[in-house]
């Protein structure tokens, strides 16, 4: 017997023959059971109407449909809020008081710029106790560049006081091979989070784009890639609901020759990561080593730009 009918007898009154019926006509997910008609459900499963609309309303609450919230509640989970620090003063006031927890930051720019280094910091920040910017958890890092360098967090990790081997216990990373791998990844962080007996309370993305880039070349392959990462986008974004967790994701940018004014670099994805990331931060380098964040699009924030140091105990003002 296939997995998901096994998954599908858990439905209330769906035994053997009921799950094959419902897999059988495409019914063979808790998605596809959370929307489908009573009616319908009804014909194709053989089972009476009431006993359909109890199927599909168990489906709904297994499948998290994204239903309607009430102010109330948005407003109830939207007090669990925190911040986690960057290390420097001037970045964490431009963030409002660092990155937040329940939303996606994404930090673009070009190499060398500091990405990398920024959510390594936020991998340790994340460690400390809330009196001291941190949230507390642990991490968990998807590396598609194999860049992660545990030498540097144990580093970063002296600099605020932390035992080098404590923050590199508390932080797990896999390396994504592919696109697809890196999907995968995104759910097997929601179960690890689930399973840890630590709080899991940062995801990091680093880098978000390359393998889609490097997988998906030319303009026939663009709608799949947006829509590829338009669903990874979703999926740690639920993360971050789900674990009251910050999540910080690293993107390059791609020359823009038509642009004739500004500075002409954009980030990869376009408008899909765009929309989905709450923060968007635009890292530079300045002069004397010195690099600047400008944040580029925020719900409540004035878009503004601060100025940050890359030093051997991490990032500072
Ligand atoms: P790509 O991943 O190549 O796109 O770049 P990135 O934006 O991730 O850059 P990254 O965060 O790796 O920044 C690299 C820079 O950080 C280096 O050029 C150094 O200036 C600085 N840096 C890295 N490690 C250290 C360190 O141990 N001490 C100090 N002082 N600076 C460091
Ligand atoms: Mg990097």
């Amino acid at each position: 017997m296939a997995d998901n009918e096994e998954d599908l007898q858990e439905l209330p009154g769906v035994g053997p023959a009921t799950a094959e019926k419902l897999t059988d006509a495409g019914f063979d997910d808790m998605l596809a059971i959370a929307v489908a008609s009573p009616s319908v459900l009804s014909d194709t499963a053989e089972v009476g109407e009431a006993a359909s609309v109890r199927i599909i309303q168990a489906a709904r609450e297994q499948a998290d449909v994204g239903g309607f919230e009430t102010g109330t509640d948005i407003m109830d989970r939207r007090k669990d809020i925190s911040k986690v620090t960057t290390g420097s003063e001037n970045f964490d006031d431009l963030m409002g008081g660092g990155i937040e927890t329940q939303s996606i930051t994404e930090f673009f720019g070009e190499y060398g710029s500091g990405k990398t280094q920024v959510v390594l910091q936020l991998a340790v920040s994340t460690q400390l106790p809330e009196e001291e910017g941190g949230l507390g958890g642990d991490t968990i890092i998807i590396d598609t560049e194999n860049t992660f360098r545990p030498e540097r967090v144990a580093q970063m990790a002296e600099g605020v006081g932390i035992d080098p081997e404590d923050a590199l216990e508390n932080i797990h990373v896999a390396r994504a091979f592919n696109s697809h791998h890196q999907m995968l990844l995104a759910d097997e962080a929601l179960d690890l989070a689930k399973e840890s007996d630590n709080d899991v309370r940062c995801l990091i993305v680093d880098s978000l784009t390359s393998h889609f880039r490097a997988e998906y070349v030319g303009r026939g392959n663009l709608a799949e890639r947006q829509q590829k990462l338009n669903k990874f986008m979703h999926d740690i974004l639920r993360f971050s609901d789900v674990n009251n967790a910050a999540v910080a994701v690293t993107n390059q940018v791609m020359s823009k020759p038509d642009a004739y004014f500004g500075d002409p670099t954009r980030p990869i994805g376009g408008h899909i990561v765009g929309h989905t990331a709450t923060y968007r931060v635009y890292l530079r380098k300045s002069r004397g080593g010195k690099r600047i964040a400008r944040l580029i699009d925020a719900p409540n924030l004035p878009e503004g730009e601060s100025v940050f140091q890359i030093e051997n105990e991490g990032i500072r003002d």
